[in-house]
C-alpha cells in the first residue's frame, strides 16, 4: 500500500458510533496507516477486530468516552442510528469547526436537515451505505460488501472528497450526479421490509404472503409518488421492481428494524416512514397506508424509547 510522504500531516478522523457500520469503516480506515483515527464510543476498547471477506484483522484503536476530552478534527463519520444523532451531538459540537467535514453513514434522505444543528458550520456529506455490517461483540465487528458499489454520495465537492478519503480502503464510493432517486430507491426498499418485519415481529419470510406482498406494493407505490415530487426518477413499475428484488433476498433474513424491536430498543421510524409521510405532506399527496404505519411504529418506538438505556 502506498504510504503518504513523511512531511504531509496525517488527517484526523473521528468515528461516532462503533456499531457494524462505524466499526467496519474505523477499522480499514485505521489499517491503511495513513489516518489518524479515533472512535468515540460509550464502553472503551484498545484494538477492534474485523471480519471481513478476506479474513480477519485487527487493529489498535484510540477510543473517547468523553466529549469533553476530543479535540477537532478533519473529518468525522457519523455512524449512529438516525434517532441516536440528537445524542451524539455533545460529540459533534466537540469535534467540528467550518473546517471539518461530516459523512453520515445513515439510512433516510434527510442527513442534512438532521445533522446541522450540531456541527458547527461543518460541511456534511450524506452517505447512502450498501454494505451489511454487523457488530457482534464491543471490540468485533463483521462486514459483507452486498453491491459493487458499498458506499454512495453526491457527486460534488464534499461527495469526492469522501471518496478520496475511502480510497485507500476496500469500501468503494460511487460518487452519483442522481443522488435524488439513489436515496429514494434506497429508502423505498427499506419502507416496506423494515416496517412489515418489526410490526409482525416475522423475518422477511413473511413478505411472501400473497396478502403482505400486495400490502407491500401499495406502501411502496404511495411511497414512489411523494419520491417523484421530490425530483426522483423512479419508474412506473419500481414498487414491483423492489418487491422483485427483495424476493431474491433469504427468507431468514431481519431488517434492522425487526432486531431492535427484539432488543426492545427504539428503531429509526422517523427517518424512514416519517421522511415519506413528511414529505407527502409537504408536496400535498396522501400517504394513509404509510400513515398507518407510521402511528403504530411510533407507539411501540417511543414506548421502547422510555425503557431502553
Ligand atoms: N448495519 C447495516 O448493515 C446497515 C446497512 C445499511 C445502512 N445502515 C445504516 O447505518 C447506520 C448505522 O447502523 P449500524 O447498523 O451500524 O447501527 P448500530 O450497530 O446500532 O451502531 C450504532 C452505534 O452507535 C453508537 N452510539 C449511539 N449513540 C451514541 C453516542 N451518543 N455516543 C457514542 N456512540 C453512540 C451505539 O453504541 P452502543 O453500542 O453503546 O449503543 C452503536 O455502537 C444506521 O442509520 C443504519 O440504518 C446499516
Amino acid at each position: 500500500m502506498e504510504k503518504p510522504p513523511a512531511s504531509a500531516r496525517r488527517l484526523r478522523i473521528a468515528v461516532v458510533g462503533l456499531g457494524g457500520i462505524g466499526g467496519a469503516a474505523a477499522g480499514l480506515l485505521a489499517r491503511t496507516g495513513r489516518y489518524d483515527v479515533t472512535a468515540c464510543v460509550r464502553q472503551p476498547l484498545d484494538r477492534l477486530y474485523v471480519e471481513g471477506p478476506e479474513g480477519v484483522f485487527d487493529v489498535p484503536l484510540r477510543t473517547f468516552t468523553d466529549p469533553a476530552a476530543v479535540r477537532t478534527v478533519d473529518w468525522v463519520l457519523l455512524c449512529t442510528k438516525t434517532h441516536e444523532t440528537g445524542a451524539a451531538g455533545a460529540w459533534l459540537k466537540k469535534l467540528c469547526t467550518p473546517a471539518t467535514t461530516v459523512a453520515a453513514l445513515q439510512n433516510g434522505i434527510d442527513h442534512q436537515e438532521r445533522i446541522a444543528p450540531y456541527v458547527n458550520g461543518a460541511a456534511i456529506v450524506p452517505v447512502l451505505v450498501y454494505y451489511n455490517g454487523e457488530r457482534l461483540a464491543p471490540d468485533r465487528v463483521r462486514y459483507r460488501p452486498v453491491s459493487a458499489n458499498e458506499l454512495v454520495t453526491p457527486d460534488d465537492a464534499g461527495g469526492r472528497a469522501f471518496a478520496e478519503l475511502m480510497q485507500p480502503t476496500p469500501l468503494h464510493v460511487l460518487t452519483s450526479a442522481d443522488f435524488v432517486t439513489l436515496k429514494w430507491r434506497k429508502l423505498l426498499i427499506n419502507a416496506a421490509a423494515n416496517p412489515v418485519t418489526a410490526l409482525t415481529l416475522q423475518r422477511q419470510a413473511v413478505l411472501r404472503r400473497p396478502d403482505i406482498y400486495a400490502l407491500c406494493l401499495d406502501v411502496l407505490a404511495e411511497a414512489a409518488k411523494v419520491g417523484r415530487a421530490e425530483g426522483a426518477a423512479l419508474a412506473d413499475d419500481e414498487p414491483q421492481r423492489m418487491m422483485t428484488s427483495l424476493m431474491t433476498f433469504s427468507p431468514e433474513l431481519g431488517t434492522s428494524m425487526y432486531f431492535d424491536r427484539l432488543a426492545g430498543k427504539p428503531f429509526e421510524v422517523e427517518a424512514l416512514t416519517g421522511a415519506i409521510v413528511a414529505a407527502g405532506q409537504r408536496h400535498g399527496i396522501a400517504t394513509p397506508l404509510n400513515g398507518v404505519l407510521l402511528a403504530l411504529l411510533r407507539a411501540i418506538s417511543e414506548e421502547n424509547a422510555k425503557t431502553a438505556r
